[in-house]
């Protein structure tokens, strides 16, 4: 049986470190898949920088071209459909989506975040897990849906919150994890295509990966928690 890579489309918004370990992961043969575009928000982002170097394409949507948030989410759309990605990773990039984007690839987009979801979903997570005083925190993907960090879980990591923490030192712990969770769920997914190589593609996406994870992402899509905070511009 032949593998087949699973094209990636990875948007971002700035430093591009997660992105960085998926590229040196596929370079590396340790994930079949390929990056077929980067869609940033922000033009001057590292991450595009990083992609450009990496020989990947990359493009630019940013919300101020456009008159509303639908249409920007439809310009968004429009750069990551031309790609035919499987799968829409969300590597800090530091905007909620709404139905105008999400709809076009149901059950196909993944987040990370760099927190034990559901505590201290939104911004400065780690900030939050500090000012709190949890003892462990740790990094999240998870689909994503209308709200803020609020869909179906796919995998999480655990780290430790050392006695003597500060936000820069947290934050670099829960990240060495971040890059191999996300390099290992998207590896996870690909096989998972490919045992279903008969089936189109998107339904794959949807289907099987929603019952495997016990859950009906097109059920929590829509449903949305109406949480609005933080990163959202628009
Ligand atoms: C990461 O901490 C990620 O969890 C969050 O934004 C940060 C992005 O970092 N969503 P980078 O741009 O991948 O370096």
């Amino acid at each position: 049986m032949s593998i087949r890579s699973i094209r990636l489309a990875v948007l971002v918004s700035g430093r591009g470190s997660n992105l960085q370990a998926i590229v040196d992961a596929v370079r590396a043969g340790r994930l079949q898949a390929s990056v077929e575009v980067v869609v940033s928000d922000v033009a001057d982002a590292p991450a595009v920088a990083r992609a450009r170097e990496g020989g990947v394409p990359a493009a630019v949507v940013r919300r101020r071209d456009y008159p509303s948030r639908a249409e920007f989410e439809l310009a968004l759309a429009g750069a990551v459909e031309k790609a035919r990605p499987d799968l829409v990773v969300l590597a800090g990039f530091m905007r909620l989506l709404g139905p105008a984007f999400l709809d076009r690839f149901p059950g196909r987009v993944i987040n990370i975040h760099p927190s034990l979801l559901p505590a201290f979903p939104g911004l400065e997570a780690q900030k939050q897990a500090l000012e709190y005083g949890v003892k462990f925190s740790g990094c999240t993907v998870h689909y994503v849906d209308y709200g803020m960090d609020s869909g179906a879980i796919i995998d999480q990591r655990v780290v430790e919150v050392m006695p003597g923490d500060d936000v820069d030192s947290l934050s670099a712990r829960i990240l060495e994890q971040e890059h191999e969770l996300l390099v290992g769920v998207i590896g996870r997914m690909g096989e998972q295509m490919n045992e279903h190589v008969n089936e189109p593609v998107n339904e794959q996406m949807s289907e099987q990966m929603s019952e495997q994870m016990g859950r009906r992402i097109g059920g929590k899509i829509g449903e949305g928690r109406g949480v609005r905070r933080g990163r959202e511009q628009a």
